[in-house]
């Protein structure tokens, strides 16, 4: 097993409500069960950032399919990289809604997310790596 993890910004092709979520996440957390992949969806209201954390084949052959999936377009990986580990390991897909999710700790992450699409660094950093630093530092989402 070769770990990586794998970001990818697409744009949603219509707006997705909590109810287009659960069913989306069921499937996709059953999935992701079978192919020991974990990782975490941000979504804004108009554009999606979603981590997948697995093996490398596994992951882009995830990946592929989920690019193809109507809900979005303009798909685009900006990160692959190996990793020593897990950042989102207790999840076989978190789910942030920050078009739904109004608390001023998450402020970060709408940043994070606008840097994504505008292709902005965020203090000194790419979005993605910003990103994964943000979760694997602290536990401000209590994700550790
Ligand atoms: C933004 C977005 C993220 C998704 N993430 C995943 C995922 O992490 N895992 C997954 O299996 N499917 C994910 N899907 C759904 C897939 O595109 C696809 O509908 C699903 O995997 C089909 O599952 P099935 O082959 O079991 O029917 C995602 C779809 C969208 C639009």
């Amino acid at each position: 097993m070769s770990l990586h993890q794998l970001i990818y910004l697409s744009k949603a092709s219509r707006h997705l409500d909590s109810v287009d979520f659960l069913k989306l996440l069921g499937v996709a957390r059953e999935n992701n069960l079978n192919l020991r992949v974990t990782g975490s969806l941000f979504y804004n209201g108009g554009w999606f950032l979603q981590v997948l954390e697995g093996d490398l084949h596994i992951i882009q052959d995830l990946y592929r399919k989920i690019e193809n999936d109507d809900r979005h377009m303009q798909a685009k990986v900006l990160y692959l990289e190996p990793a020593n580990s897990r950042t989102f390991s207790r999840w076989t897909m978190n789910m942030i809604n920050l078009d739904e999710e109004h608390d001023s700790k998450y402020h970060i992450l709408r940043d994070l997310l606008d840097a994504a699409v505008k292709g902005n660094m965020i203090d000194g950093l790419s979005a993605p790596v910003k990103l994964l630093k943000v979760f694997s530092d602290d536990n401000l989402f209590g994700i550790r």
